[in-house]
């Protein structure tokens, strides 16, 4: 949102924030925790601030950098792949000299995550008939770090097939959010976790938004050095609002 009117000075008029206020087209409010103000991208595009150089970008860089912390030679495990934080989360362990196994949706995400990310084994889900077999064959010895987006039998799969002391940052759940809670029973990891020793770690990204300055200059630069891609999908029309957030869930 632009600033249009401002008694605040931290919110000069004519700025740009990120404001968690709901879908208007505008808002009157007085309290400054509801708004981020956008820092400079340089010649980057404003919209990033909702995407790679905000709360989906930083998801990404604290959720696999902190919980996970990747060495160069490991193994990460990454589904959502395709998605706005899976996506990133492949690049910044590519970065970090580690192998990628991905897990997308459609054909054309897995396209551009192995051909132009160059993900080192990415695999459709919905081809895929046994997502922990096709796991152990891409990673015999197993995961050092699994980065879950999806959850139900998709974290299932990548738990059974962590290394000792492996990492697991629990990002999100999508494949559950609309189920009831009678459909979603078990599994009961406790004797895996306790015998792998894994570290399993929930997190929400806010936690992090003091460290955001230092994480989005260091993300303009991958972008800027093209060590970093990203690809927005834009939907116009504040009408149609709706039907782009469902069909996140499709
Ligand atoms: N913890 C936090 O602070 C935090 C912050 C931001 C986001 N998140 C979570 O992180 C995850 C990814 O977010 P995002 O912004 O990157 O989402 P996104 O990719 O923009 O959209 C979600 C994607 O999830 C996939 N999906 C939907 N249903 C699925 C299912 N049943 N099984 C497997 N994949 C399914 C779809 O891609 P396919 O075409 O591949 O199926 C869909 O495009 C979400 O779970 C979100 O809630 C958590």
């Amino acid at each position: 949102m632009w600033v249009k009117e401002s008694r605040n000075p931290k919110f000069a008029k004519g700025i740009y924030v990120v404001a968690d206020v709901g879908w208007r087209d505008h808002t009157v409010t007085s309290d400054e925790s509801l708004l981020r103000p956008i820092p400079s991208f340089g010649d980057l595009s404003l919209s990033y601030a909702l995407g790679v150089l905000g709360m989906p970008g930083m998801t990404a860089y604290f959720g696999l950098l902190e919980i996970c912390q990747p060495k160069e030679g490991e193994v990460v495990l990454v589904n959502g792949a395709g998605g706005a934080v899976g996506s990133l989360v492949g690049q910044i362990a590519k970065l970090k000299g580690c192998k990628v196994i991905a897990f997308a949706g459609t054909e054309e995400k897995c396209r551009w995550l192995r051909e132009d990310l160059k993900l080192d084994f990415v695999y459709n889900y919905k081809k895929v008939a046994d997502q922990e077999k096709a796991i152990r064959e891409a990673a015999p010895d197993r995961v050092d770090c699994f980065f879950d987006n999806v959850g139900g039998e998709a974290f299932t799969a990548g738990l059974c097939n962590m290394k000792i002391l492996g990492r697991v940052s629990l990002c999100g759940a999508i494949s559950i959010y609309n189920a009831k809670g009678e459909e979603v029973k078990g599994p009961y990891p406790n004797m895996l976790i306790i015998s792998r020793e894994l570290k399993v770690q929930g997190f929400i990204v806010y936690g992090w938004l003091p460290k955001w300055g230092d994480a989005i200059k260091e993300m303009i630069g991958w972008i800027q050095q093209c060590k970093v891609q990203t690809k927005e999908t834009v939907t116009e029309g504040f009408e149609n609002m709706r039907a782009a957030v469902y069909g996140l869930f499709r």
